[in-house]
């Protein structure tokens, strides 16, 4: 069935308190619930039946207000229980039993390791008990959790922990209230025996907060630096928008199985390893940014998802959105504005703008679904941070803070939809946002078409806008901040004036495009200059402007903006890759030249710059997907500038290596991933350069360092590589994490022998095909990344993801149809391998019992072949 935003109504009752207890066996949990229900006076009181979901449950005892139900008091179905009479206050007290040992869907109450955990986002908690599972009912939660004291000394769930004690048999419990009123997609419990490492943080207004970080034993330290970007996040949220933290406990617990990247549950947050585990023998430079990240965006979520949650899941943007956009900022202050923009932009470029023009396509605030775990997706996430992020760059630091105070003060306590932030911010602001809200409800990623001329009698510059979006749910035109400067001939910035935008002789304005076609007129132009448009990607569109070679040169050499700077380098590379412009080589490499040799730009900027384009944005960029073409161009470019460049390359490498350290300050950072870049380019000329691999993988302290070499070492099929495989994974093979990064680097290797080579990784004592990460590692870079093994044109690599999606669809269907969403570029790709992948997934489809959530994106998928 396909659910519509429309066809929203309100609860006819709400819960107004939960009691639930816990008898924790890892086969046979039982789980007791006590809900105070009374009729929602919102509603229009009609109701003589009440609907509770429930999936999976067998149900033990049932009472209304102590009174045993027989058979004909209610029914049971594979969704739920209806109550068929019910009166305007009752209590409903259930017993149920559930297998957490044998949930593999990684959803509800399971068993990873040996632990008991919960992952309940979005429809997670109705296999856990029956209950009303939407966000719009808010209760107030008492939990109680019972267990073996000595499997299970630590028993936890949301709030403040209010008694514990011991039982017979050596059971023991505890018992937790949760002040605050939440969904229960926000409930959590975790039972295990976990280390802890315990620190404290004061608040602004002088609250002490304990702070509990549980991973497995053994992994203390791994701990540290989440803990330190916790504190650190705690700190950012008080000062950037004076919001304070409102528990007095404050836990994160680390689970290895998990379906997704962590989870915000009140008071007691739950992430997958890969967002909590490191130090620098374990974990990457790109590691640690990470999960100060994710640790900043769960904690964020207090405010922005806890304290104010969504009213549905169509609006799971209003949390989503604003929360990744408020990590982002926490990442750019953290660290390097300019770069954390660059790195933005790609994931939308690559990945948001392939999902818009794809099967799957839906407004970052969807008007269907059949499965809502599909709908969490770059859309939903990182297109909806930048539609926040439109707002901030409208309305300035200041408005956008208005906004969030009024909207705190609106909806604190209660559950909330977009258009009630979009109103926040409007008349915080007295600003009219109503074309603006066509970015929550219109998918497809629009075209900004620029054509320019230059009246030098009347030094004015004409900019003719025109704006294109190709969706069909699209048909008004969106109201798209473009933030510009212009560059003069000398390299200078030039200034300018514009009436209508209020700007006076300014180096770089904000101007508004609200119209189909529309021109801007800027005054006050004292020469020829070229445009340098969208700077920082000021809104999510595609920016179409004819720039000859020259100047697209010229502007990565002088644009005064870092991200256009950048973007020029970019777009230049697809002049060869794309355009097939094969004198344009040259310029390339003198542009990387100048650009290495320039002493006064940082190291982590030239890093992102000699990146080339990856091929999923050149896939996506080019209009006729010619996968061969861009694969070799892609190759010859590389080799070309490694021999081109030959001695810069080796003198970076030397440079950088002798001045290596062990820290992970901005400039270190920086600098290994300028060395490793080189040595990446070297591979393809230096003499040495096997030499070089080796020495620095064996003299690697980092796994920035280390990986670096292994990969190189991959990737360029040097003689060395197997050695260095093995050698890996000897010394990291009880390493998990460590072992993902192993697994995902022989994956993406472009090799005929690849297929060969995941054949016989899946059957390492490494691998497991119930571990989410590990089919992540394996499978999806695989799909993802190995541009040519995965389009292999016998079909071959089609097959072998078709196969592990129905594989998996037999016990993880999360993580089955995120695999299947790999697919969702097929329409573009040529006749034979369109066939094949046709092919493939009729398979897919045909599979007996298949989820709704495969069937979802494969049936999508299907129909736009
Ligand atoms: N709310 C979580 C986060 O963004 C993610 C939950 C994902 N849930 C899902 N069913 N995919 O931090
Ligand atoms: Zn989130």
């Amino acid at each position: 069935v396909t659910h519509y935003r429309k066809d929203y109504l309100p609860p006819d009752f709400l819960i107004e308190t939960v009691k639930l207890k816990f008898e924790l066996d890892p086969n046979a949990t039982l789980v007791s619930s006590e809900l105070m229900l009374r009729r929602n006076p919102q509603s229009d009181g009609l109701a003589q039946k009440l609907f509770l979901n429930g999936e999976g449950l067998t149900l033990k005892a049932i009472f209304i207000d102590d009174e045993e139900l027989t058979e004909k008091d209610y029914d049971i179905d594979e969704s739920g229980l209806t109550l068929n009479r019910v009166s305007d206050r009752f209590v409903l007290k259930t017993c149920v039993e559930i297998d957490p040992a044998n949930n593999a869907a990684l959803e509800g109450l399971y068993v990873s390791g040996d632990k008991f955990c919960t992952q309940c986002e979005a429809e997670g908690f109705r296999k856990i008990t029956f209950y009303m599972d939407r966000p719009d009912v808010l209760a107030e939660f008492f939990v109680r959790i019972e267990a073996d004291k000595t499997q299970y000394p630590l028993l936890l769930s949301n709030g403040n922990k209010l008694d514990s004690g011991d039982l017979s048999e050596n059971k023991h419990y505890t018992e937790w209230h949760d002040p605050f009123l939440k969904p229960c997609y926000l409930f959590a419990l975790v039972a295990g025996d976990l280390d802890l490492l315990a620190d404290e943080f004061v608040t602004h207004s002088g609250r002490k907060i304990a702070l509990e970080l549980y991973v497995d034993k053994g992994k203390l330290d791994q701990s540290q630096f989440a803990m330190e970007s916790l504190k650190n996040a705690m700190a950012w949220d008080e000062k950037r928008y004076n919001l304070e933290y409102d528990l007095d406990l404050y836990m994160i617990v680390a689970v290895g199985d998990f379906n997704m990247g962590a989870m915000e549950n009140k008071g007691l947050n739950i992430f997958n390893t890969k967002y909590v585990l490191a130090n620098p023998a374990t974990g990457t430079d790109q590691d640690f940014e990470n999960i100060e990240s994710v640790i900043g965006h769960e904690y964020f979520h207090n405010w922005t998802g806890n304290r104010v949650t969504c009213r549905d899941w169509f609006q799971l943007s209003l949390k989503e959105g604003l929360t990744v956009f408020r990590d982002q900022q926490f990442t750019e202050d953290m660290r390097s504005k300019a770069v954390k923009r660059i790195d933005d932009v790609k994931v939308i470029r690559s990945y948001q703008f392939a999902e818009d023009a794809g099967p799957m396509a839906h407004p970052i605030r969807p008007d269907a679904y059949i499965e809502m775990n599909n709908f969490y997706t770059v859309t939903v996430y990182n297109k909806g941070a930048e539609v926040i992020r439109m707002l901030h760059t409208l309305l300035g630091e200041e408005g956008f803070q208005k906004g969030m105070s009024l909207y705190f003060k609106r909806h604190d306590g209660s559950a909330a939809t977009c258009d009630d932030f979009v109103a926040a911010m409007s008349d915080a602001n007295q600003f009219n946002l109503d074309q603006f809200k066509y970015w929550y409800s219109q998918a497809g990623t629009p075209t900004l078409r620029v054509d320019y001329d230059y009246d030098e009698s009347n030094q004015c510059l004409k900019l003719h806008f025109s704006q294109n979006n190709a969706h069909e749910s699209a048909s008004e035109p969106y109201f798209i901040p473009v933030k510009l400067g212009l560059v003069g001939t000398k390299g200078n910035q030039v200034s300018f004036s514009s009436a209508e935008f209020g700007l006076t002789n300014v180096e770089e304005g904000l101007i508004i495009v609200t119209q189909p076609n529309q021109t801007v007129n800027l005054e006050g132009v004292s020469e020829e200059v070229i445009p340098s448009l969208l700077r920082d990607f000021t809104a999510p569109v595609k920016l179409d402007i004819n720039y000859s070679d020259q100047q697209l040169a010229y502007l990565f050499a002088n644009d005064g903006n870092t991200f256009n700077r950048w973007d020029a380098g970019q777009r230049l590379m697809q002049r060869f890759l794309i355009d097939e412009e094969d004198s344009i080589k040259e310029s390339i490499a003198e542009a990387f030249r100048a650009l290495l040799n320039d002493q006064s730009i940082d190291n982590a900027f030239k890093a992102r710059c000699v990146q080339i384009p990856d091929l999923k944005t050149l896939f996506e960029n080019d209009p006729n997907g010619r996968i061969d073409s861009l694969i070799e161009r892609r190759k010859t470019l590389k080799k070309f500038l490694g021999i081109a460049l030959e001695d810069t390359w080796s003198r970076l490498y030397n440079q950088l290596h002798r001045a290596s350290d062990l820290d992970l300050d901005g400039v270190s950072v920086a600098n290994r991933a300028l060395k490793n870049a080189s040595l990446d380019y070297m591979a393809f000329s230096s003499e040495q350069h096997e030499a070089i691999v080796i020495k620095q993988f064996e003299d690697a302290k980092l796994m920035t360092e280390e990986l670096s070499a292994f990969s190189i070492a991959n990737h360029h099929e040097l003689e060395v590589a197997s050695k260095i495989t093995q050698a890996f994974y000897d010394k990291w093979h009880s390493e998990p994490l460590v072992m993902d990064k192993w697994l995902a680097i022989q994956a993406s290797v472009d090799s005929l022998d690849t297929l060969n080579r995941i054949q016989t990784l899946r059957h390492d004592r490494v691998f497991n095909i119930k571990n989410p990460n590990k089919v992540r590692a394996l499978f999806s870079t695989f799909a993802a990344l190995n541009f040519s093994q995965f389009h292999r044109i016998d079909g071959a690599g089609y097959r072998l993801i078709a196969e592990a999606i129905i594989e998996i669809d037999e016990f993880n269907n999360q993580v089955a149809a995120n695999l299947a969403k790999q697919f969702s570029s097929a329409a573009k790709l040529d006749d034979a391998r369109k066939m094949h992948v046709q092919q493939q997934l009729k398979k897919v489809i045909d599979k007996e019992n298949l989820s709704k959530d495969v069937f979802e994106v494969v049936s999508k998928t299907l129909e736009s072949i």
